[in-house]
């Protein structure tokens, strides 16, 4: 385990991935931070209170500052307001942008050598936010949302095939958004693949439902968007740092002329350890998913080119 976890953001994702890092046991200490008086606090005790029980030593505290934070190894941030019905996460842009500006700057004052993980949406202009903000070197702001978006594929294949979600292997890259790039070419079950299990249409409904996986659980709530996986998601992310594994994740990465791009995050396949980011790497990709992977590329540069920062 790592000394200390920051987790920004009280809410849903931020408490949900405060106590599934603390059961896991992978943080000495997981401060949650929060503006909202008393909920950081109150939620925090609470998650320690039912340490007797689960098992865990890691304590989990509250705060609406960041002194309590100072030298945290790994920070990941949840903060921001969460979609409604019929919103699209660059509906979030501006309101975001200004919550992830100050809590970056707060990173940066008070622990200048984290690791971040972005949650916070529209993911990969958040990111850019984060790592402007800090001016940390990329290997150490990474978003989180091609986990989230292949734990929807793999579950809804899985469903479908009626086969265990861990002999699904998937990834999906580009950006957290509609345009997002389930790679079918490397979609397979225990190494078969998911072309010769499953009819093409049958596929294809597949990855549309999980381009529209968030919408799906927003418009359940109503009130908010989903929270157990996106907090799965960030934790496997800190599980693969803390334990530094070197797990080939799809996560948003700062590129740097990898398949031909510079200057944004885009969901790619990432070595974690450590480290952080440890290595981007270049697979080879179908005409199809090139071309969507560039449009959707296309997708991040749109919200990113409004932002004043
Ligand atoms: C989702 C939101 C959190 O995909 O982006 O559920």
């Amino acid at each position: 385990m790592v000394n200390k976890i920051t987790v920004v953001g009280a809410g849903n994702v931020g408490a949900t991935t405060a106590q599934r890092i603390a059961e896991k046991s992978l943080g000495r200490t997981v401060v949650m931070v929060d503006v909202v008086e008393g909920v950081p606090q109150g939620k925090g005790l609470d998650q320690w209170e039912s340490a007797p029980v689960e098992g865990f030593d890691t304590r989990v505290i509250g705060s609406n500052g960041y002194e309590e934070t100072a030298g945290s190894d790994i920070v990941v941030i949840t903060a921001g307001i969460a979609r409604k019905p019929g919103m699209s996460r660059d509906d979030l842009l501006n309101t975001n942008a200004g919550i992830v500006k100050s809590v970056a700057e707060q990173i940066k004052a008070t622990s200048p050598n984290a690791i971040v993980i972005v949650v916070s949406n529209p993911l990969d202009v958040m990111c850019h936010v984060a790592k402007h903000v800090t001016g940390f070197p990329r290997e150490r702001v990474i978003g989180m949302a091609g986990v989230l978006d292949t734990a929807r594929y793999r579950s809804f294949i899985a469903e479908a095939l009626d086969v265990s979600v861990r002999d699904i292997q998937a990834m999906v890259l580009g950006g957290h958004g509609d345009t997002m790039v389930p790679l079918i070419s490397y979609t397979t079950i225990s190494g078969i693949p998911i072309t010769q299990l499953m009819p093409r249409e049958q596929l294809d409904a597949i990855v549309q439902r999980a381009r529209d996986g968030g919408a799906e659980i927003v418009k359940y709530l109503k009130t908010g968007s989903a929270y157990y996986a996106p907090s799965s998601g960030a934790v496997e992310m800190v599980d693969a740092i803390v334990h530094d594994r070197k797990r080939i994740l799809p996560c948003a990465a700062w590129l740097e002329g990898e398949y031909g791009m510079s200057g944004l995050f885009l969901g790619v396949p990432c070595k974690l350890g450590k480290n952080g980011l440890e290595k981007i790497l270049e697979i080879e990709l179908t005409a199809d998913e090139r071309t969507a992977l560039d449009r959707s590329a296309q997708a991040v540069r749109e919200p990113m080119s409004v932002l004043s920062l």
